[in-house]
């Protein structure tokens, strides 16, 4: 039997892992170790994995149904399940900094969890780093769970039976224009605030740049409150910020993390990058009180 090592990256989240080969199929064993794992360390990053599209697509449904792209679905309405991250184009040229791709992706600079503008969002993301920058381009991630955690008691009551409502549109009009059928392939939704894991119990809340308002509330006052969670999660302590070797398949829990890229000089360097995600499940929102 296949026994994985963990060796952590953050006191409160991370682990790097050995023993581990994610380009084979993985056994109904080893799929339970590594979800165990998600649970419990929130991130994985696996070293040295030898991978292409294929393999990580197979891994992408070993561990669930792989969502389809958003951007390409929501222009176009064809399913895609890879999004590229990065400069590089699939024909291999380099895009600059002023290109309109490269500016979307600054959207990515700001604290995020992929997919919670869905209605269903996502259970993981799966990055594979093919070519990265000689300098910057970190990748930067922190728990909400831990940030959940260090919250007065008072204010966990507060905020346990609020919900909030996540909306693409609002988030990503910051930094770009939407496509307009980008736009209205996604709605604003409706999730609760504070959401579970189905396997350990564990709470956290659930926040970031898509988290719009607290239905029921001002303007300000969900302002105020949802500043305030992401200002509370996100200290220099918090973080952990990922240097990205060539075969790292880092594997991160949507339900309870935020990331964003720390950006780099997209006009000196390639960056190549491919992602999956896996869909989610409404088990791990608590019921309604
Ligand atoms: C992502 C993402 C940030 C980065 O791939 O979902 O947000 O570092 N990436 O490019
Ligand atoms: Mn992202």
């Amino acid at each position: 039997m296949t026994t994985l090592e963990f060796e952590p990256l953050h006191p409160d989240f991370g682990a790097r892992v050995s023993g581990l080969d994610l380009t084979r199929p993985l056994s109904d064993d080893e799929i339970t170790q590594v979800r165990d794992a998600i649970d419990t360390y929130q991130l994985l990053c696996f070293p040295g994995q030898d991978m292409t599209d294929e393999r990580h697509l197979q891994l992408t449904r070993q561990l669930g149904e792989p969502e389809a792209e958003h951007v390409t679905f929501g222009k176009t309405g064809d399913i895609v399940y890879f999004g590229t991250v990065g400069n590089v184009e699939d024909d291999g040229s380099k895009k600059v900094a002023a290109d309109a791709s490269t500016k979307f992706q600054t959207g990515n600079q700001l604290w995020h969890s992929d997919s919670s503008f869905r209605e269903v969002p996502s259970y993981v993301s799966i990055l594979h780093a093919y070519e990265v920058p000689g300098e910057d381009g970190a990748t930067e991630f922190v728990s909400m769970r831990a940030a959940y955690e260090r919250l007065p008691d008072e204010m966990r009551e507060t905020i346990d039976p609020l919900y909030v409502v996540h909306d693409y549109v609002f988030s990503r009009s910051q930094v770009a224009p939407v496509d307009p059928n980008h736009a209205a392939s996604l709605p604003p939704v409706r999730h609760r605030l504070v959401r579970e894991n189905p396997g350990n119990g564990k709470r956290n809340y659930y926040v970031g740049s898509h988290a719009r308002s607290i239905p029921g509330w001002s303007g300000v006052d969900s302002r105020r409150l949802l500043d305030d969670l992401l200002a509370r999660a996100t200290r220099a302590q918090d973080v952990y910020a990922h240097p990205w070797q060539v075969g790292d398949t880092v594997i991160w829990d949507n339900r309870c993390l935020l990331h964003r890229g720390a950006g780099y000089d997209a006009d000196r360097w390639r960056r190549r990058m491919r992602q999956t995600r896996v869909v989610g499940s409404e088990k791990g929102v608590i019921p309604s009180p």
